[in-house]
């Protein structure tokens, strides 16, 4: 049994989604779990907790939840900050797809997913929901990836049955195979913390038949479901002539697919019968709006969704995105979230508590994993950030005392990971 403690100042978004600013706490993790957090703690109680490990937070420093990205493509790194002069279908065509064949080589792979992993904890990110490639062997490498580095992370093997010029896509058979097998070799790695994710890519790129059978895998192995939907208007027109008149919504729905495990990424362009179907299901979007920006896809309004009951998680979505950091990603809320309002939307613009909630908590919710992270009540696994806005190479400077709801605003409007000193997930030590 390991035990440690960490003290000092703690900002976590509660149960009710307050964000909650606390100068003065103890944090008592027994083997990665939360046992308590003591306010204003009595040394003695510290003390008979003996604690393998004491961890004191300097001036300066405070412990937030890890970050949650709950939408982004590992393969597409290499192609970090490209094509933005295209929008996304052509994007996908001219930029991802080449890049995504080329997986076939586990060198590339290999190269490129210790790099995803390392980078994307360094920036805070405990739990990522991944995107790797059709192949079996490098989406399994990057599962391997996770589970060395020791990140908290859902992956998944993409599927495409609509054939394409350049090769990329599996025949409705052959994908259902290699899902089946990538499956078995996640599981095999044997580390509860890295999971499968049954991942159809979206629905211009696969054919009814399969995303029915992958729907069935994930029912039969109790399986989290990632895909996009409502990205652009020309990707719905597109939907319309291969489905028949239809939403994307309903040709998910049709296949099975709206769960209370289901993530989908986008939802710029949902209607309002479409926004009942995926709150009837739990089924949660993935806000997604610095790649909305670069590909000039939309402004996401966000309020909608929530208004309408349905769970909103934050993705950098790289490559779309051009940035891993989930601090850039929260920007990007805030910005889409002003511009609405700004262009005449009918919406009380973002602050950045909701952001900061989002990117925690509403991450857990959306991924309904808010019984093990997202804060830090007792019972749920200590995944956590040390902030330190005195850290070397910051852009912040302390010209004065500031409080600790203003070292919040502070980290998340212009700080860089250098602030984010210690990562730690379910308390291991990761950075
Ligand atoms: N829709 C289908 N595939 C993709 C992808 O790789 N990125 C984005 N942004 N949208 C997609
Ligand atoms: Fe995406």
């Amino acid at each position: 049994m390991v035990r440690q403690v960490f003290t000092g100042s703690m900002i976590h978004a509660d149960e009710k989604e307050e964000v909650t600013f606390q100068d003065n706490v103890a944090i008592l993790v027994e083997d990665g779990k939360i046992i308590d957090v003591m306010e204003n703690p009595d040394q003695q109680k510290i003390d008979d907790f003996h604690a393998d490990e004491v961890n004191n937070s300097s001036p300066g420093q405070f412990i937030v939840p890890g970050f949650i990205d709950c939408h982004t493509h590992a393969v597409q790194f290499p192609n970090l900050g490209l094509g933005f002069n295209k929008t996304l279908l052509d994007w996908l065509e001219t930029y991802t797809f080449p890049l995504e064949r080329q997986y076939t080589d586990q060198e590339l792979a290999e190269k490129v997913f210790e790099i995803v992993v390392k980078r994307t904890l360094q920036t805070g990110i405990t739990t990522a929901c991944y995107f790797a490639s059709l192949y079996t062997e490098a989406s399994t490498l990057l599962a391997e990836k996770c589970s060395q580095f020791g990140q908290r992370a859902f992956v998944g093997k993409p599927n495409i049955d609509v054939p394409r010029d350049n090769g990329y896509y599996e025949s409705t058979e052959k994908s259902i195979e290699t899902t089946k097998t990538f499956i078995k070799a996640v599981e095999q790695i044997g580390n509860p913390l890295v999971r499968p994710i049954i991942t159809p890519r979206f629905a211009l790129k696969c054919d009814m038949e399969l995303m029915q059978e992958l729907a069935e895998i994930a029912k039969e192995k109790d399986l989290h479901i990632q895909s996009h939907i409502a990205e652009t208007e020309d990707q719905l027109k597109r939907i319309k002539e291969k489905f028949g008149e239809t939403t994307c919504t309903a040709v998910y729905e049709t296949a099975g697919l709206l769960t209370k495990k289901t993530i989908l990424a986008h939802g710029i362009y949902l209607e309002d019968s479409e926004l009942y179907t995926l709150a009837k299901r739990g089924t949660a979007i993935i806000h997604c709006p610095s790649s909305n920006i670069n590909l000039k896809s939309g402004l996401c309004d966000v309020r909608r969704l929530k208004a309408n009951n349905i769970d909103v998680g934050l993705g950098t979505d790289v490559s779309g995105g051009s940035s891993y950091s989930i601090l850039d990603e929260m920007r990007s809320v805030l910005h889409v979230s002003s511009s609405l309002s700004l262009t005449g939307h009918d919406n009380v613009p973002f602050d950045y508590k909701d952001v900061f909630c989002m990117a925690t908590l509403g991450g857990a919710k959306a991924l309904s994993i808010e019984d093990k992270v997202g804060n830090f009540m007792p019972g749920k696994e200590f995944d956590a950030l040390v902030i330190d806005l005195n850290a070397e190479n910051s852009l912040l400077d302390n010209f004065r005392k500031y409080t600790l709801e203003e070292n919040l605003q502070r980290f998340m409007y212009s700080g860089n990971d250098h602030n984010i000193v210690s990562v730690y997930v379910k308390g291991r030590k990761v950075k």
